[in-house]
C-alpha cells in the first residue's frame, strides 16, 4: 500500500487523472472501474484536460461504474448513470462503458448483476480500479458489514450513506434506498486499486481503513490487503493518518 499525499483536492484530482492515464499509455485495452460521487469530479476534469491536449488515449478503454441507486433510471439528474454521462463520458470516446441499470425487475436482479460480474471477466478482469471512500468507510456500495466474499448485488444503503448523498437530493426521503454495487471481491480482483479521499470529513474513516483493523464494519479496511493499492489523500483527509 502506497499513501501519496497532496495539498488539496485540486491536486488529488490532477494525480488521480495522471495515474489513470498513465495507466491507459501502458495498457491502451485498459478495463477501468470508476466510482461516481463527489471525490472524483475533478480526477474525470482533468483527464478530459489530458485527452483534450492528445496525452490521454481512452479509444480502446473498458469502464465498468462501480455502483447505481436502485430504481433510478439513466435519464434521472439523481442517478449515477446521468452524473457519468454529464460529467465525463460525453466528451470522452471510450470503446465501451457499462454502468449497472437501476431498473431491473427485482426477480432479475440476480441474474443481472452475475451478468455484469460476467462482462467484467469476459473483458479480461479490472486492471484498475478507482474507488471513493464514504464517511463509514463504504466502498462502492459494500455498507460497513458487507462480507469480503460479496460479489455484484443489490444492497440496502445504510442511513448514514443516505444522509451523506441527500445534499443531491431534495431531501433524505428522495434517496434511493438500494443500489446495486459491485461487491467487495469484485473490487478486490482488480490488479491495481486507486482509492481517493479528499477533505477534513474523511479523515477519521481513513485513518480507520488505513491504520485500523481490517474487518468488515470498515468495508475499506479490505484495501490493506490488496498487493497493489495506492492511497491519493489530500492534507485535509491525510491529517490524521500516522503512517505519511
Ligand atoms: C460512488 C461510490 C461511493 C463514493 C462514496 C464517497 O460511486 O462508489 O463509494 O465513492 O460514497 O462519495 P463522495 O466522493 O461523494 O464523498
Amino acid at each position: 500500500m502506497r499513501i501519496d499525499i497532496v495539498k488539496n483536492k485540486i491536486e488529488l484530482g490532477r494525480a488521480a487523472a495522471k495515474f489513470v492515464a498513465g495507466a491507459a499509455a501502458k495498457k491502451p485495452h485498459l478495463v477501468l472501474g470508476l466510482p461516481s460521487g463527489t471525490t472524483p469530479l475533478l480526477m474525470y476534469r482533468d483527464l478530459l484536460r489530458l485527452h483534450r491536449k492528445g496525452l490521454f488515449d481512452a479509444s480502446k478503454i473498458t469502464t465498468f461504474n462501480l455502483d447505481e441507486y436502485y430504481g433510478l433510471a439513466p435519464d434521472n439528474k439523481h442517478s449515477y448513470a446521468h452524473l457519468m454521462d454529464r460529467m465525463f463520458l460525453r466528451f470522452l470516446p471510450v470503446f465501451q462503458s457499462h454502468i449497472p441499470s437501476g431498473l431491473i425487475a427485482r426477480e432479475k436482479v440476480a441474474a443481472y448483476c452475475r451478468s455484469y460480474e460476467g462482462l467484467i471477466a469476459s473483458g479480461g478482469g479490472l486492471d484498475l480500479t478507482v474507488l471513493g471512500i464514504g464517511t463509514d468507510g463504504h466502498i462502492g456500495f459494500n455498507m460497513p458489514g458487507s462480507p469480503f466474499d460479496s460479489r455484484t448485488r443489490l444492497v440496502t444503503l445504510s442511513w448514514q450513506t443516505r444522509k451523506d448523498n441527500a445534499r443531491f437530493f431534495r431531501s433524505i426521503k428522495d434517496v434511493p434506498t438500494q443500489a446495486i454495487t459491485m461487491g467487495i471481491a469484485t473490487i478486490m480482483s482488480s490488479r491495481t486499486i486507486l482509492l481517493l479521499a479528499s477533505g477534513k470529513g474523511k479523515a477519521d474513516i481513513l485513518l480507520r481503513a488505513l491504520e485500523g483493523p481490517v474487518a468488515e464494519e470498515v468495508p475499506a479496511s479490505i484495501i490493506q490487503k490488496h498487493k497493489n493499492a495506492i492511497i491519493i489523500a489530500d492534507e485535509g483527509a491525510a491529517h490524521k493518518l500516522s503512517k505519511k
